[in-house]
């Protein structure tokens, strides 16, 4: 048969993956504050890939020359192409980037969505009310408002369930969760209220997320209460937001 007859040469990208993510009202298109996550299960990147084991905001490798040139090079021209072809879209908008080691990016995916870890420290950082700007979305008027930011670094690191990725178990009992307070925050995923008792019931159980002036700090933050988290089978990594710490910011 055919199969075979036609043979796809795709180029190796080498590089580090950013996540760029825009809000979009059909033509406007809002900029949320740029992040990475880490895929791989273990530390040092090592182990299955997952849906993501931790994030943080800002990314420091993308520059504001990098961010101008991504919104000129990449997000514009994609609205505008959907535009034309009679796709008003309306939403967020992800697209997942590769950037090499000359600071060029490549675009990997698009995903019609906000990234999971990654909303969860870019909304920690965002400041305002948030359900105005998803207004704004729906009135196709989202060049009036401006998005404010605060301007530490969010750290979340993901607390993911025994056997995680391949068949996530549920119901260990999860210990109290720690108060929310001015540098730390912890997002529920992967959780159940069963007779007063929070269980697991999903593969990413938690995120943790401490927010400082450096990566370092937040790491600090994040990691301390991680430590004060505990049920059977917890795995989590403890290197997150290790390639930003080591970047000047
Ligand atoms: N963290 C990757 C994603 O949400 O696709």
């Amino acid at each position: 048969g055919d199969a075979g007859a036609r043979v796809v040469i795709e180029e190796f990208l080498a590089g580090e993956e950013a996540s760029f993510i825009v809000m979009v009202d059909g033509k406007h298109v809002l900029p949320l504050a740029s992040s990475q996550d880490h895929k791989r299960l273990q530390d040092g990147d090592q182990g299955p890939n997952t849906g993501g084991m931790g994030a943080y905001s800002p990314a420091p490798i993308v520059t504001p020359q990098l961010h101008a040139r991504v919104m000129r090079e990449i997000i514009l021209p994609t609205v505008a192409g959907m535009e034309k072809e009679g796709i008003r879209f309306t939403g967020f908008l992800y697209a997942g980037l590769m950037i090499d080691a000359q600071g060029n990016p490549k675009t990997l995916e698009f995903n019609c969505r906000m990234g999971d870890p990654e909303t969860q420290p870019i909304m920690a950082r965002l400041k305002g009310d948030f359900s105005k700007v998803v207004e704004h979305a729906i009135a196709g008027t989202l060049d009036q408002v401006e998005l404010e930011w605060d301007r530490r670094t969010a750290l979340g690191v993901v607390l993911a369930a025994h056997n995680y990725p391949d068949t996530p178990r549920k119901g260990d009992r999860i210990s109290d969760i720690p108060a929310e307070t001015d540098n730390s925050v912890t997002f529920h995923a992967g959780t159940q209220l069963v007779d007063g008792k929070l269980l697991t019931s999903g593969g990413r159980v938690l995120c943790v997320v401490g927010l400082a002036d450096s990566v370092r700090s937040a790491q600090s933050v994040a990691y301390e209460t991680v430590n004060r988290i505990s049920f059977d089978g917890m795995q989590y990594r403890h290197d997150i937001g290790y390639r930003a710490a080591g970047r000047k910011q």
